[in-house]
C-alpha cells in the first residue's frame, strides 16, 4: 500500500486535529485518496465534507472500507467507537491513534489484528509546520513508511520510544498555548512602551520565526546566540538580568514539568477508563 495511490483513509472524529488531518492529506494526494470522515454532529459533518471527505455518522463503515484509519476523537469517546464497529472490522487495519494518553498496548487489545501506530501531533498541523512524534519505533512492518508519509504532509516527525510521549505531550502538544502565552507578554510589553499593538504583534511574530530558523541553523546553544546579542553595560544585558530576577528559565521549566506531571496523571486515569469500559487488560 502506498499513502497517496488509490488508498482510502477513515479520520474518525473530524474535529480540530482530524480536519486538519484531512486537509493536509487532501493537499498532498490530491484526488488520488479517498478520505472519510466521521462525526456525531451535523456541524462536524458538514466541515469534513467541505473539505473533500466523504462525511459519514457510521464508524463501522468507515472503518470497513478503508485501508488506514486515523483515530482523532478525545481518548474517553474511543470506547464509544469500538461499541459502534466491534472488535472484528479492525482485523489487518492500519490503525493511526492521535489520541493522548491511550497506550500502544490498550490501542492493540481493543482492536486485535489491527497494525497499531500511536502518535502525537499539535495544533500547528493546521499550517503544516505540526512536530509529531510516532511511537512503537520498533514495529518494523512496512506500514511504516505510510505513517512517516502521513505526518511528514503535516510537519516533522520524530519517532520515539512510547514513554516519552507523555513529555513529548507537555512540551509539543501544549507548546503551541505556552508560546502563544508568551507572544502575547512581549506584545504587552512593547505596547506598554508605546508602540502600537499590530505592529509590536508582527515584530514578535517576525522575531520568534527568525530566532527559531538562526537557532536551528546555527546549531549551537541558545546561550551561543544570545551571548552574541549582549554588549557589556548594554541594554538586553538589563533586560535578561530582570528575566533572570523574575525567574522566567525557572518559570518555564516548572510549565512544563507541572505539564508533563498531570498528563501522566492523565494518561493512567484515560488508560484505565479505555480499559474498564471494553473490557481488556
Ligand atoms: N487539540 C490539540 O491541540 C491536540 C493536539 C494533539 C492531539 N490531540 C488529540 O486529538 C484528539 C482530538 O482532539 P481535538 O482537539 O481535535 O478534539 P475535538 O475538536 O473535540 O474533535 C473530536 C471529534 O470527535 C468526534 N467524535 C466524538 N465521538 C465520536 C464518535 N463516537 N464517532 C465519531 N466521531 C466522534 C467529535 O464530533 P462531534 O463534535 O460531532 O461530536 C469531534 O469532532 C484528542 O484525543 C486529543 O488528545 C489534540
Amino acid at each position: 500500500m502506498k499513502l497517496c495511490n488509490g488508498t482510502t483513509i477513515s479520520v474518525i472524529g473530524a474535529g480540530r486535529i482530524g480536519s486538519a488531518i484531512i486537509s493536509s492529506l487532501r493537499n498532498h494526494c490530491g484526488d488520488s485518496i479517498k478520505i472519510i470522515a466521521t462525526g456525531r454532529r451535523e456541524e462536524t459533518l458538514e466541515r469534513a465534507a467541505k473539505l473533500g471527505a466523504l462525511a459519514i455518522r457510521d464508524n463501522k463503515q468507515a472503518v470497513g472500507e478503508a485501508d488506514m484509519i486515523v483515530l482523532s476523537v478525545k481518548p474517553h469517546h474511543f470506547p464509544d467507537v469500538v461499541k459502534q464497529t466491534g472488535r472484528d472490522v479492525w482485523r489487518g487495519k492500519l490503525v493511526v491513534s492521535v489520541m493522548a494518553g491511550v497506550k500502544v498496548k490498550t490501542l492493540a487489545n481493543a482492536m486485535p489484528g489491527a497494525d497499531v501506530y500511536r502518535a502525537m501531533t499539535n495544533i500547528n498541523v493546521l499550517v503544516g509546520k505540526a512536530s509529531t512524534a510516532v511511537a512503537n519505533p520498533e514495529n518494523d512492518s512496512p506500514s511504516k513508511l505510510i505513517v512517516e508519509e502521513l505526518f511528514r504532509c503535516m510537519g516533522e516527525v520524530y519517532w520515539v520510544p512510547e514513554e516519552y510521549l507523555d513529555v513529548w505531550t507537555s512540551l509539543a502538544g501544549s507548546g503551541p498555548a505556552f508560546i502563544a502565552e508568551i507572544v502575547d507578554a512581549l506584545v504587552l510589553g512593547a505596547t506598554a512602551s508605546g508602540m502600537p499593538r499590530d505592529l509590536a504583534y508582527k515584530a514578535t511574530l517576525d522575531v520568534l520565526e527568525g530566532t527559531a530558523i538562526l537557532l536551528r541553523n546555527a546549531n549551537k546553544h541558545p546561550a551561543t546566540i544570545r551571548d552574541e546579542v549582549i554588549t557589556p553595560a548594554g541594554t538586553t544585558i538589563r533586560g535578561i538580568i530582570v528575566m533572570e530576577s523574575e525567574g522566567i528559565k525557572s518559570a518555564l521549566m516548572k510549565t512544563i514539568e507541572a505539564t508533563y506531571k498531570r498528563f501522566i496523571e492523565i494518561g493512567i486515569e484515560i488508560d484505565q477508563y479505555v480499559k474498564k469500559e471494553l473490557d481488556i487488560s
